[in-house]
């Protein structure tokens, strides 16, 4: 009771302050996501996430090589399919000379050490912007699933150390993890994507990748229908211990800083590490705003890195983990 305790004594100076101080985060919280294109010598500026990069292969090799001197350790991959290569059941997404299965290699070879993470969804591959099969109207859960098994598969024999599926198909955990047995490839690991909600704030994603669900046609205008309503909280709860128990090594929660409510009642369910996914949006925001002077870009950053941490989070995807571990020094 006041004054036998006056709570600004642990406040008092920075020594003090970093004494007492719960959340740090370090180089070795981020994974890092990668967007990947054909051609050579590409590095193109993504209009609505500045300072951020489509990297041809030979530029991933350079751009790994300098987060590992940095300190970061794990990468997440996505990729830009031309045109000509999609098709409504993602076969592209099974070449094993594909672009995805290149820039896993290309990862390895010019950082072994490096974890490499795949995005496993049929989006990029798919002339609807659907991370499923369309048919008749309606996203194709199980055969959807055959085909995300299938893309496991074949990320994990092009060295991906996690696969990670991002499509939010009913079962596809359970499907990839004895897909993933029956080839012994014992050693590979599952990222889900449990709590994925539909958000607008993907919306730059959809820009860097030309990934966006199609406006003509039967197909869906959004993906409602898989991804879940912001409007819930329990059905979050359920999906992450579903996914546990089908096989997911790690949960994720995504976008990050408007549903860190969901990110502490995740991580106080279940017992493996959580992630989040600080998305293309998120950092569009920030990003816009420091541009005009009206927030301060550094400290706002890292403001909300330390709340995503704060809520549970063991692991962050962000655009952010170059600029946060250069401003760490
Ligand atoms: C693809 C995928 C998306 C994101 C990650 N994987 C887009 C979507 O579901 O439409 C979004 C990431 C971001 O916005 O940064 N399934």
């Amino acid at each position: 009771m006041y004054p036998l305790r006056r709570n600004r004594i642990l406040r008092h100076s920075n020594a003090i302050r970093h004494l007492v101080r719960e959340t740090i985060i370090t180089p070795s919280d981020f994974l890092v996501p990668l967007f990947v294109v054909e051609g050579n010598g590409v590095k193109d500026e993504i209009p609505s996430m500045p300072n951020y990069f489509r990297l041809s292969l030979d530029n991933l090799a350079k751009e790994v090589k300098e987060l590992w001197n940095m300190g970061l350790c794990a990468v997440l991959l996505f990729v830009k399919v031309p045109d000509n290569l999609k098709d409504n059941t993602g076969s592209e997404a099974l070449n094993e000379h594909g672009l995805m299965q290149r820039a896993i290699k290309t990862v390895k070879d010019a950082c072994p050490d490096m974890l490499v993470m795949t995005d496993v969804a049929l989006d990029p591959y798919s002339t609807f912007g659907h991370d499923g099969i369309v048919s008749n109207g309606i996203i194709l859960n199980d055969a959807t699933n055959e085909i995300l098994a299938e893309m496991s598969i074949s990320h994990a024999k092009a060295g991906a150390d996690f696969v990670a599926p991002s499509d939010m198909m009913d079962g596809r955990i359970q499907i990839i993890r004895e897909a993933l047995e029956d080839e012994e490839l014992t050693t590979t690991g599952i990222m889900s994507y449990a709590a994925k909600y539909a958000s607008a704030f993907y919306g730059p994603f959809r820009d860097a990748l030309d990934s966006a669900p199609s406006t003509s046609g039967d197909a869906p205008k959004d993906k409602q229908t898989y991804q879940m309503d912001p409007a819930n909280r329990f059905e979050a709860v359920k999906e992450a211990e579903m996914d546990v128990e089908e096989g997911a090594d790690i949960i994720m929660v995504k976008p990050g800083i408007c549903y860190l409510d969901i990110v502490r009642e995740v991580k106080n369910a279940v017992d493996v590490p959580v992630a989040v996914y600080q998305v293309s949006g998120e950092y569009a925001m920030l990003k816009a705003a420091a541009e005009r002077g009206w927030l301060d870009h550094d400290a706002v950053m890292m403001a909300q890195l330390i709340a995503i941490k704060r809520a549970g989070a063991n692991i962050i995807a962000s655009y952010f983990a170059k600029d946060a571990v250069a401003l760490m020094g």
